[in-house]
């Protein structure tokens, strides 16, 4: 029993020993110089089977050798390394090979493709170890050292133990440098590399150019990728006359992991999960539009998720406002206050919490000063801006210094950024309350200029965030107008006070405000509620900003942020022509020449509209309402919302949508929607009609049969008994004549058939005519609108705009 137990127990050992000498050929991780690596499916496999080292192809490029290393144990294959990355062998004939003094060459026929250098061995061999990395050393040498090593020379990956970063002894940069994309091993443009400059700090270069920048290592972290995190992995980062490099390591050694940088210019760390077969991304990086190289410029801080993303360091303005609010923030910010720095007493800091740390490139870092030494070394230096802790770990240690403007920082809402302390004049450091006050003031910024990126951001990206909002960059750029903050104009309307309100008109309110470079505006304040209304402030501001004429009001610009819309106007003094006409009082101030006056330039300004301008427009909304005078009581066309261009010859058209003013509408345009520039025509006629007789054109008159003022005058006109109808505020101290010629050309343009009605130019020139040179007027158009069970007809407020739509 016990011999045979003796023997069955020897023999296992036999069979064991045998397993491991004379294993299969394709299970050894060593490579001697007389042996060498053909691509006929020969690979090293690591001693725990983690990694294998062959040949290799892309499915897609099946020519293109390379020998690389991967993950033995996983069926996708992915490699972690490629040592002839920049020139594949041609075929099947390439072989790898360690020369008797320790070369690794590739070679293929008798032609190097690739080799590495190391110092000459005596009695060389390669290995390949378990954690990925293909050394060469002597055979008998067991330490840790190399005489060359893979792992010094990565490719696009780190594996956990593998050093990133710099050996400054021997002159080794061990950056990752993306494949040029997933068939192509060969360099890509996306390099992560370590950079020296100042507190050493991760970069991400796509070229020359930086992509994304990791920040320094601030003992717990990367400053720039706040996901890292101490749970699964942990990490080491030397800094030394020696070497700069950081390295990982994972707690659960089971675990799969690689960090990459892709084709495609991320940084990503991925693990193997079994269940799925296949890689998860535990994080990544650059992950939002804050991780740009410094999106917001010199001094400006990027918060994610804000609108707008960028905001200037407390005691700092944008360098360029306007620019600034239309979301162009690469210029950044500027001191509101120059610094006191020979003083040494005149500036302070600014704490800025959970940041990522500026640039590094221009910063100092020592390693051991305390933060109370750094910020007295700061306020020493006159070109010090900021300091901060170098190392935050287990409460803090070392002194960042920086000499230069702070570039590309960042904010973290969570805990997960770091202090930067900015150095500030006194006179912008204030009291601590000022300081929250200054935090309220820059949430309000935020809040109030939210709506503007949103805009700008739909113009830069092409992208609708906002559904009210869908003016695009190219119609603005065509109006050419200025944009206002919705900060500026809150300021400069009294944050819309009662007291500022000027009317209401069809869209909203207008409020007058005051503003630095123009003095007194009218802001015409769109509802926000009012979907309706948006068309109409576009084809506004589209068609005033193309207009000029000075019985047309002036568009100084637009502010449009989120749901809010608001046209700036030119002040018009005296308000609008029906607060005048039609108050008992103020009608008083309108003697003859004043109302004749302003008659001619309302001709005036339509003939520009309908055919003098560059386009042909039909107003749509002439009364007296749309009138504003100036403080010479000239008046001033406004409200071009329902003003519509037509082609030179396309003189009328059809709409489904009627809009227009019951009292003013043509009869063609309220029965046929059916629409020129006689219906403008029809609408000026009612309006010369209202001026003269200082009587609304809706309104009851003394003869019951005459619903409106056209009626009314049409009869007097009939019995000759027409200037009863002249206002009795003007007196009689008016010329007949002109009032009546005047009258009859009122009559001529509501005509009920619009080509009876005279053009523009036509009542341009007969406003200056005999009376007995005018053609007699017919029967004019009434607006009473039929009752049609084909149309609804809405009338929101008697003095308003109405809106009359389709019923089907
Ligand atoms: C290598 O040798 C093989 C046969 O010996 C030949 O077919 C092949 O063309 C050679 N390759 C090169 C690149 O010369
Ligand atoms: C190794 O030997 C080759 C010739 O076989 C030679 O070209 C090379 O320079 C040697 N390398 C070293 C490091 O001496
Ligand atoms: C390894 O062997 C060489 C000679 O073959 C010898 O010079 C060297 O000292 C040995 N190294 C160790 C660590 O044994
Ligand atoms: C990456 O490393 C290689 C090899 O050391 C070096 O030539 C290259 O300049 C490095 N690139 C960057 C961006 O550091
Ligand atoms: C940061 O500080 C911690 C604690 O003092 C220390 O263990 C670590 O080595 C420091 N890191 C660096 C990069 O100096
Ligand atoms: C220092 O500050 C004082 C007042 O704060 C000022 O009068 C003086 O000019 C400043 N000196 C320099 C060199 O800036
Ligand atoms: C300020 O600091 C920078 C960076 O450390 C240094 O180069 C410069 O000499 C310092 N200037 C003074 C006046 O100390």
């Amino acid at each position: 029993m016990e011999v045979s137990a003796l023997i069955f127990l020897l023999l296992l050992l036999l069979l064991l020993l045998a397993a491991t000498l004379f294993a299969p050929s394709s299970a050894h991780d060593t490579m001697a110089p007389t042996q060498h690596l053909a691509d006929d499916g020969e690979i090293l496999i690591s001693f725990g089977s983690n990694f294998a080292l062959g040949f290799f192809c892309r499915p897609n490029k099946p020519n293109n050798r390379y020998i690389g290393i991967w993950y033995h144990k996983i069926k996708v294959q992915t490699v972690v390394w490629v040592a002839n990355r920049r020139r594949p062998v041609a075929g099947r004939f390439g072989r790898l090979s360690l020369t008797a003094n320790g070369t690794l060459v590739i070679a293929e026929n008798s032609t190097v493709i690739w080799s590495m250098s190391s110092t000459a061995l005596a009695n060389p061999i390669a290995r390949l170890l378990d954690n990925g990395n293909f050394v060469v050393d002597e055979a008998n040498d067991s330490s840790n050292e190399f005489a060359w090593e893979s792992f010094d020379f990565p490719t696009d990956t780190i594996l956990p133990g593998m050093k990133f970063g710099w050996s400054l002894a021997r002159g080794i940069n061990r950056n990752l440098t993306a494949w040029s994309s997933n068939d192509d091993p060969s360099p890509g443009k996306f390099v992560t590399s370590l950079d020296l400059r100042g507190d050493p700090q991760l970069i991400l270069w796509a070229g020359e150019r930086q992509h994304w920048r990791g920040g320094p290592w601030n003992g717990l972290r990367f400053s720039g990728i706040p996901q890292m995190k101490l749970d699964m992995t942990g990490y080491n980062f030397v800094v030394d006359s020696d070497e700069v490099c950081w390295s990982y390591y994972l707690r659960n050694p089971s675990v799969i992991s690689r960090v990459t940088t892709t084709h495609a210019g991320v940084v990503q760390h991925v693990v193997w999960v079994e269940a799925v077969k296949s890689w998860k991304v535990v994080g990544f990086t650059p992950r939002d539009e804050c991780d740009g190289v410094s999106p917001c410029g010199p001094y400006g801080v990027c918060y994610p998720n804000r609108e707008p993303m960028c905001a200037c360091t407390p005691g700092f303005r944008p360098r360029n406002s306007e620019n600034w609010y239309l979301s162009d923030w690469a210029e950044g910010c500027v001191r509101n206050t120059a610094l006191d720095c020979g003083n040494r007493s005149g500036d302070g800091f600014m704490t800025q919490s959970s940041m990522k740390l500026p640039d590094m490139s221009g910063s100092t870092v020592y390693w051991s000063m305390s933060l109370q030494r750094c910020r007295a070394l700061c306020l020493k230096n006159c070109s010090c801006t900021a300091y901060a802790s170098a190392n935050i770990s287990e409460g803090g240690s070392g002194c960042i210094m920086w000499t230069t403007e702070l570039t590309d920082m960042r904010w973290y809402d969570s805990d997960l950024g770091q202090d930067l302390y900015v150095r500030l004049a006194a006179s912008d450091l204030g009291a601590p309350h000022s300081q929250w006050s200054l935090i309220v003031v820059i949430i309000l910024v935020f809040l109030e200029t939210s709506i503007v990126v949103v805009f700008c951001k739909v113009w830069r990206r092409k992208k609708k965030r906002n559904p009210y909002i869908n003016i695009d960059k190219q119609e603005i750029t065509d109006m050419a107008l200025p944009l206002y903050d919705l900060a500026t104009i809150r300021h400069a309307t009294d944050n819309f006070s009662l007291d500022n309100k000027l009317g209401q008109g069809g869209f909203g309110p207008v409020y007058k405000g005051y503003l630095r470079e123009e003095g007194e505006v009218a802001v015409k304040r769109l509802s926000e509620t009012s979907s309706q209304g948006l068309d109409e402030f576009k084809n506004e501001a589209l068609l005033i900003a193309k207009l000029q004429h000075r019985n047309l009001v002036r568009l100084l610009g637009c502010c449009i942020q989120g749901g809010e819309r608001m046209l700036i106007y030119e002040y018009m003094p005296n308000g609008s022509l029906d607060s005048f006409l039609f108050d008992e009082m103020k009608k008083l101030l309108l003697d003859w020449p004043t109302r004749y006056s302003i008659v001619i330039g309302i001709s005036r300004s339509l003939l520009y509209l309908h055919q003098d301008s560059r386009f042909r427009i039909i107003h749509w909304d002439i009364k007296a309402g749309n009138v504003l005078l100036d403080k010479d009581m000239k008046p001033k066309i406004s409200d071009f919302g329902m003003a519509r261009i037509f082609g030179g010859e396309e003189a009328h058209a059809n709409t489904r949508r009627v809009v227009g003013t019951y009292g003013y509408m043509s009869p063609e345009y309220a029965m046929d929607e059916n629409f020129s520039v006689k219906s403008d025509v029809f609408s000026f006629g009612v309006l010369i009609l209202e001026i003269i007789t200082g009587r609304k054109n809706r309104g009851v008159y003394e003869c019951a049969l005459h619903v409106n003022l056209l009626g009314h005058a049409w009869s007097l006109w009939e019995e000759g008994r027409i200037l009863e109808l002249v206002d009795i505020s003007m007196g009689h101290s008016f010329p007949v004549a002109e009032v009546l010629s005047c009258i009859k050309v009122g009559l001529l343009c509501v005509h009920e058939q619009a080509i009876d009605r005279p053009t523009m130019s036509s009542v341009v020139r007969m406003l200056g005519d005999e009376i007995t040179l005018l053609p007699e007027p017919t029967r004019p158009g009434f607006v009473a609108p039929r009752n049609s069970s084909r149309r609804r007809i809405h009338f929101s407020v008697n003095n308003m705009s109405m809106t009359k739509l389709e019923g089907r």
